[in-house]
């Protein structure tokens, strides 16, 4: 087990423009990992082209004013320079690429990868503990399954690599009172394919709205909580990753989720098993690359 050690402090709250900060430097540093891919012209004109010509539509439908106008350039101006771009694209536009996307793979269901994956995080066992606080809150949640190819055959030796909120709804990296590493890490499965994680449960946690984003949650009478969830990517040689979540089937807001992104096949409903450990069994099936 390795061990993040910090006082668990009272939660302080990690202000919009922190996040938004860390959110974009860590996009940054993604894309920089994965590669830049250049669309066509023809594709840019096609794609940017129709943007456009929506957004010309909703103006003239809903009869937008010039100060309206004004108050939209106002805020996009404000969401670039408090770094909220990542949080504003997650939040209301990757659902729908991912759903786009997802309808050419096959095996376990992915949602969104959200603003607050962070790479290089430590291998584990396939029975293992994520890194976590001596005194961590929460209620204890075990996550076995097993990953296989959608043919069936086990995956051995593939990744099953989680981050999560922790119980007051705050991700290390993006919380400075949250220890770096905290509830992150990589369970690397077995000759059969089982892997056995033990964390704690997350909770539902609200976006950062202390921003323009919130601003813009509050104007239109739209909360800003997701439900509580585990992220996951599943990786193994030879198979398509698949970026997913998983959320607590009991949790507030899973049928308003501001990122629009629960789907059925991803609730999950751990039980107690008596000794106050909440367990769950979810296995994966990824598809040949
Ligand atoms: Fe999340």
């Amino acid at each position: 087990m390795t061990t993040a050690q910090d006082n668990q402090s009272p939660a302080p709250s990690p202000t919009a423009a922190d996040s938004g900060a860390s959110a974009t430097v860590a996009f940054k540093q993604n894309a920089a990992r994965r590669g830049v891919v250049a669309s066509s012209q023809e594709r840019v004109a096609g794609i940017v082209g129709d943007i456009l010509s929506a957004v010309r539509d909703v103006i003239r439908s809903h009869d937008v004013t010039y100060p309206e106008y004004q108050a939209t350039k106002a805020w996009l101006m404000a969401v670039g320079e408090g770094g909220e771009w990542p949080l504003v694209m997650d939040v209301f536009i990757e659902h729908a690429v991912e759903d786009q996307v997802s309808q050419s793979q096959n095996g376990t269901k992915g949602s969104i990868e959200g603003p607050y994956y962070l790479p290089d995080q430590p291998k584990l066992g396939a029975t293992c503990t994520l890194p976590m606080r001596a005194d961590e809150k929460g209620t204890p949640l075990v996550l076995s399954g097993q990953v296989r190819d959608i043919d069936g055959t086990p995956l051995a030796a593939s990744e099953v690599e989680i981050w999560q909120a922790d119980d007051d709804g705050y991700y290390s990296g993006f919380a400075p009172h949250v220890p770096d590493g905290n509830l992150r890490g990589v369970a690397v499965t077995d000759a059969d394919g089982h892997f056995a994680i033990s964390t704690i449960q997350p909770a539902p946690y609200q976006i950062p709205h202390e921003g323009p984003t919130g601003r813009l949650l509050e104007a239109a009478g739209w909360h800003p909580w997701r439900p509580a969830h585990l992220h996951l990517m599943v990786r193994a040689d030879g198979h398509r990753t698949i970026t997913t979540q998983l959320y607590l089937a009991t949790s507030a807001y899973v049928d308003s989720d501001v990122a629009s992104a629960t789907k059925p096949e991803l609730f999950i409903e751990p039980v107690d098993d008596g000794t106050g450990v909440a367990r769950v069994t979810y296995d994966f099936e990824l598809e040949k690359a």
